[in-house]
């Protein structure tokens, strides 16, 4: 896992430099999921293929800027999934971004998820690296990652963010949401999933969802590289996930690499509210 974990820091630097003056400009390709790829979609996913081809450990690289698994070492065991820039349409906003990484023993399946990491590339440069508990690491003055703290749910919070079009969205998901701001939540959505789920994972709680909608019944955000790490980030903090259905995201099974659901994660608190809520309708 080491290995793996000093692989991707490389990866992030690397990215991190790259968006310091960058080219915010689109290509004339689509990926998988029917996206306009930005040329920095492309150049991040490059830059993590380049670098992680070199590490013996990885079997395969799932990523979402490729339609198809590249397979590396088949003696190895590991299969890395990521999101190599999540959140670039902001990118021309100058808003924060990031990567999102799933490390996989043998075969993609939320079960055998050992490790998630995600970086967050903004005034500073975090990277927060999940097996038992997520630890923050910041890119200090010596160019090393420096460990600054473990990351913990608190039983509920505050935060409230979520995602699609709302006159698409269900009668249930938007009364579900109401409920959320008449108790006093507040609205927090900047569009990056990794900036919207690290605000709610730094102030300790709240809810992050990105419903069924009519346009996208099942969702827009990807299982494997974008759902399950950081459903395995936010459970190890000590909350809760869902699909609006099942007790956790965890549970889910997916054949396609490119699979999508509709997703909650936060504190228990709301996560046990969303699935009474459910069963009420
Ligand atoms: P990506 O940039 O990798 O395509 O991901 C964008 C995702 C996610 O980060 C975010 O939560 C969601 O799309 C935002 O979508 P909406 O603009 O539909 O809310
Ligand atoms: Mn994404
Ligand atoms: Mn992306």
């Amino acid at each position: 896992m080491q290995e793996i974990i000093s692989h991707i820091q490389k990866a992030v630097l690397n990215i991190a430099n790259e968006l310091k003056f960058p080219d915010t400009g689109y290509q004339s390709t689509h990926n998988a999921t029917g996206d306009t790829q930005l040329k920095l979609d492309v150049k991040s996913d490059m830059i993590i293929t380049e670098i992680l081809s070199k590490c013996k450990n990885i079997k395969a690289l799932v990523s979402e800027e490729k339609p198809e698994a590249l397979e590396l070492n088949t003696e190895a065991k590991y299969i890395v999934a990521y999101d190599p820039l999540d959140g670039s349409s902001l990118l021309d906003v100058n808003f924060a971004v990031g990567s999102i990484f799933g490390i996989y023993e043998e075969k993609m399946s939320a079960k055998n998820l050992k490790m998630a990491i995600y970086s967050i590339y903004s005034a500073r440069l975090e990277l927060i690296i999940c097996t038992d508990i997520p630890k923050l690491y910041r890119l200090n003055h010596k160019n090393e990652f420096e460990y600054i703290k473990d990351l913990k749910l608190s039983q509920k919070g505050k935060i409230n963010a979520t995602g699609g079009t709302q006159k698409n969205w269900s009668k249930t998901h938007a009364s579900f949401i109401k409920s959320l701001f008449d108790e006093g939540y507040r609205l927090r959505y900047s569009g990056a999933m990794v900036s919207d789920i690290h605000q709610i994972l730094c102030k300790g709680g709240g809810l992050f969802s990105y419903p069924a909608t009519t346009d996208a019944p099942n969702g827009k955000l990807r299982a494997f590289f974008e759902v399950f790490p950081f459903a395995y980030i936010c459970e190890k903090a000590g909350g809760k996930t869902s699909n609006g259905i099942n007790k956790s995201l965890l549970e889910l099974e997916f054949s396609k690499p490119h699979s999508t659901t509709p997703c909650f994660f936060g504190s228990s608190y709301e996560i046990d509210k969303l699935l009474s809520f459910k069963a009420e309708q």
